[in-house]
């Protein structure tokens, strides 16, 4: 067989799919699944955006668009930013990109030669060392705990950077732990970049989706330092997954060399897709999005309310995004172990803690509520029978 390009020996899959692909053959076998494991609301995308994606197409609106985006889309960013966070932030520094993995992938492809290190936490989203290691760039994930709400913080930042350090990777709201990262912190932690001459990279995909205080950017923190990289999507608060949209706001003085990169990588996003996400920023879609934000939050409630009394413990209270991050230490020492046994046995899929990094892995499970109330109570019935509580 053909030898490929070293770099795949780094690329890991997520061992989830394995769970995934078992589930659908339980599935196949006419077993009920109670999906806790995928990474996507369960909503389906307003109706009001699928038609304005229709009428796009309707109209021909089916060519590329330029690499940088629909100039409309950038200024109804630019408008939501505004009137939603009260930050200035210029549709000229926004860039629409296929998801946020474009954003990543640009990113990394910007501002990271091979061998410069990059800050991460463990447990974190994974895919973000795979993007790293296409640039030949090194991940250098840094063990967190429910200490510092499983975030990198000014402190870590400033104990783990070594002389190939050239930047950090943080998400707030964090996949999997649904934690942020408080906006002092944020400060204080660019700060510590800043000084260094690094990059902070946010990833905000989830930051809409807070259920306690009033969702906050890093945006509010742009100063004249280029330092400051943030990246979001039309996946999660927008119920937008398959249409692949996301964007990055950039400072302005990189604009130039992203789109470069973008014109060179993936030309334009999906144009359709574009046309529909004009319309999520109506007031119709936001009042619909904020009532699934609140479905979320109760979802979430419910399950921090009965969880604990199953043995599985949430040992920090996760303030957004649609995860749990459960310590399973109390029922077992092998959680991938226990998710089989949740699957094959009680008919519940979640995430194991080693999809997420190495830190305490065997300890942990992440569990998705994106899925009904009912079917949350069904799942959390199922685990009492199983483990006999
Ligand atoms: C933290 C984080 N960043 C980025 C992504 C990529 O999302 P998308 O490409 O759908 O915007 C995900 C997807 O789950 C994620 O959890």
């Amino acid at each position: 067989m053909r030898k490929l390009a070293d770099r795949l020996e780094r690329i890991t899959s997520f061992h989830v799919m394995v769970l995934m692909e078992q589930a659908q053959q339980l599935e196949q076998q006419g077993r009920d699944i109670i999906h806790l494991e995928v990474g996507e609301p369960d909503f389906a995308t307003p109706q009001n955006v699928v038609a304005a994606g229709v009428d796009a197409m309707q109209a021909g609106k089916t060519r590329y668009t330029t690499a940088l985006g629909l100039p409309a889309l950038r200024q109804a960013i630019a408008d939501f930013y505004q009137s939603r966070f009260g930050v200035e932030v210029p549709a000229s520094r926004i860039l629409i990109t296929p998801g946020a993995s474009g954003a990543l992938g640009l990113l990394n492809t910007l501002l990271f030669n091979p061998g410069d290190g990059v800050l991460l936490s463990d447990p974190g989203y994974p895919c973000n060392d795979n993007f790293l290691h296409q640039v030949g760039a090194l991940p250098q994930r840094i063990a967190v705990g429910a200490e510092s709400a499983y975030q990198l913080s000014a402190e870590l930042v400033r104990q783990h950077w070594q002389p190939h350090t050239r930047g950090a990777w943080v998400a707030s709201p964090s996949n999997p732990t649904g934690t942020l990262i408080p906006m002092a912190e944020m400060a204080a932690m660019k700060a510590e970049v800043d000084a260094r001459g690094g990059a902070l990279l946010v990833d905000e995909i989830y930051h809409n989706l807070v259920y306690e205080q009033p969702p906050a950017t890093a945006l509010a923190l742009a100063d004249e330092q280029d330092s400051l990289f943030v990246i979001n999507s039309f996946s999660k608060y927008f119920n937008m997954t398959g249409w692949r949209l996301g964007w990055l706001v950039a400072p302005q003085q990189h604009v130039a060399a992203l789109e470069k990169l973008a014109q060179n990588y993936y030309l334009a996003a999906s144009t359709v897709a574009q046309h529909a996400a004009l319309a999520a920023f109506s007031a119709q879609s936001i009042a619909l999005y904020e009532e699934r934000r609140i479905i979320l939050g109760q979802r979430r409630d419910f399950l921090l309310e009965r969880l604990p009394g199953l043995g599985i413990s949430i040992p920090c209270t996760p303030q957004g995004a649609f995860y749990l991050y459960c310590d399973v230490s109390a029922i077992t020492d092998d959680s991938f172990a226990l998710c089989q046994q949740l699957l094959h046995r009680c008919g519940v899929a979640v995430t194991p803690g080693i999809d997420f990094g190495v830190h305490q892995a065997q300890r942990y499970i992440r569990i998705a509520y994106s899925a009904s109330l009912e079917r949350l109570q069904e799942a959390v019935d199922r685990i009492a029978r199983f483990i006999g509580r």
